[in-house]
C-alpha cells in the first residue's frame, strides 16, 4: 500500500436550510483515502455517511451549504469548474450506489446506461467504452455480454444489475471509488458474491475504496482502515483490525458488543436509546446521552479527535475507560 493521498476531506461541514436557520447534518470531518486504500464510513443510519461520500463528489443537494475543503491529489473538488467537474467524476472517481434499479433509467438499454456518462464528458469514444464494457463483463462474471448490453433493466436480477454497475464504475479506471452501502439492497444469497467481485476489481486495478456500511465486521473484513460515525461526526478511526480488536471509543465498543458473534455464544447487547443526527446533538460529545461512560464534562464539553494509540478518538475519558470495554467484553 503506497501512502500517497488521493482524497482529503478536511474540516468538513454541511448544514441544510430548514424552516429559517440552518440543520447541521455533517459535523468538522477529516477523513484521508491513500492510493489503492481501502477505507471503510462505519456509522447507524442517519449518521451522515452518504451525505459525506455525496460532498466528495459534490452531488449534495440545492440547499445543502458546505465549509471545509474536499481536495483530490490537491485539486479543491469544489473549486472545479464545469468541464473539469465533469471529468473529476467521470474519470477519477465513481460512485456504486445502495439500490442499482433506484439508479437507472428503465427505459434505456444497459449498453446506453454503461457508456453514456462517460461519451457525453469525452472520456471515451462508445466504441472504446463497449469494448471495455464487454471484457470487464466477462471479468465480474456476467456471460453472454453482447446480449445483455442490449436488455433493459428490468432483464437483469438485482444481483446482474449491480454487477452492471460495478462494470460502470471501473469502465474509465477510476482511482477511487465510493461505494455507498453496495449490496445492502440485494438478496443475501447474492450478497457475498457481489462483494466479492467488488473487491477482486478493486485489488486487480489497484483502485483506492470509500465503503460505506452500518455492518462494522462486513467493513472490517474488506478495508484496510475504519472511519466510524456518529451523529455527523466521526469518532474513531484507524487501522481495521485495531479498531474491531480494541475498540477506544465507548460507540465503537458498543456498535461491536450489538453485533451477533459468530465466533463466541453471547447475547448481543442493543445500544440504549436511538440514533441521534447531527443537529440533535445540543451540547457536549454526541454520544453522551447514549453512553454509560459519560460524566457531566461530556455532556458539556465537545471532545475534539486526539491521536491516541495511534488512531484517532474523539472521547474525553478514553485512557480512563478502554480498558474496561474488554472487561465487559468478556
Ligand atoms: N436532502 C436532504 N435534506 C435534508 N436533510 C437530509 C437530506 N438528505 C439526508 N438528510 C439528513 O442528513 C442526515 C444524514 O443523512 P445520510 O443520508 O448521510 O445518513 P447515512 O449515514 O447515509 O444513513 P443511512 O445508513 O440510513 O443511509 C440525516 O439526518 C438525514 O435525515
Ligand atoms: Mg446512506
Amino acid at each position: 500500500m503506497t501512502s500517497r493521498t488521493l482524497l482529503n476531506i478536511k474540516d468538513l461541514n454541511i448544514s441544510v436550510k430548514h424552516r429559517g436557520s440552518r440543520r447541521p447534518l455533517v459535523h468538522d470531518v477529516n477523513l484521508e483515502v491513500h492510493a489503492a486504500e481501502s477505507v471503510g464510513l462505519v456509522g447507524e443510519s442517519g449518521s451522515g455517511k452518504s451525505m459525506t461520500i455525496k460532498a466528495a463528489m459534490r452531488l449534495l443537494p440545492k440547499n445543502a451549504s458546505v465549509e471545509g475543503a474536499v481536495e483530490f491529489e490537491d485539486r479543491d473538488v469544489n473549486r472545479l469548474g464545469r468541464r473539469e467537474l465533469a471529468q473529476y467524476r467521470a474519470r477519477d472517481v465513481s460512485l456504486i450506489h445502495q439500490d442499482p434499479r433506484a439508479h437507472i433509467n428503465p427505459t434505456r438499454t444497459i449498453a446506453q446506461f454503461i457508456t453514456e456518462g462517460v461519451v457525453h464528458t469525452g472520456a471515451m469514444s462508445e466504441d472504446a467504452a463497449l469494448e471495455r464494457a464487454c471484457a470487464l463483463m466477462r471479468d465480474v462474471g456476467i456471460t453472454d455480454a453482447e446480449k445483455r448490453l442490449a436488455q433493459f433493466p428490468h432483464q437483469l436480477s438485482g444481483g446482474l444489475l449491480q454487477r452492471v454497475m460495478i462494470v460502470t464504475s471501473m469502465l474509465t479506471s477510476p482511482r477511487l471509488i465510493f461505494a455507498d452501502e453496495p449490496t445492502t439492497a440485494l438478496d443475501v444469497t447474492v450478497q457475498s458474491d457481489v462483494m466479492a467481485i467488488l473487491l477482486e476489481q478493486i485489488r486487480d486495478h489497484h483502485v483506492a475504496m470509500l465503503f460505506v456500511t452500518h455492518d462494522l465486521d462486513l467493513a472490517a473484513a474488506v478495508t484496510d482502515r475504519l472511519a466510524v460515525m456518529y451523529a455527523g461526526t466521526i469518532v474513531e478511526t484507524g487501522a481495521s483490525s485495531d479498531i474491531c480488536g480494541q475498540p477506544l471509543h465507548p460507540y465503537t465498543a458498543a456498535l461491536l458488543r450489538s453485533r451477533p458473534s459468530t465466533t463466541e455464544v453471547r447475547r448481543p447487547i442493543a445500544i440504549p436509546g436511538s440514533p441521534l443526527s447531527a443537529y440533535e446533538v445540543t451540547s457536549g460529545c454526541s454520544f453522551a446521552s447514549r453512553c454509560s461512560f459519560a460524566v457531566d464534562r461530556c455532556r458539556t464539553e465537545v471532545p475534539h479527535p486526539r491521536l491516541v494509540e495511534g488512531r484517532t478518538v474523539a472521547c474525553h475519558r478514553v485512557e480512563e475507560i478502554a480498558d474496561q470495554f474488554q472487561e465487559r467484553a468478556s
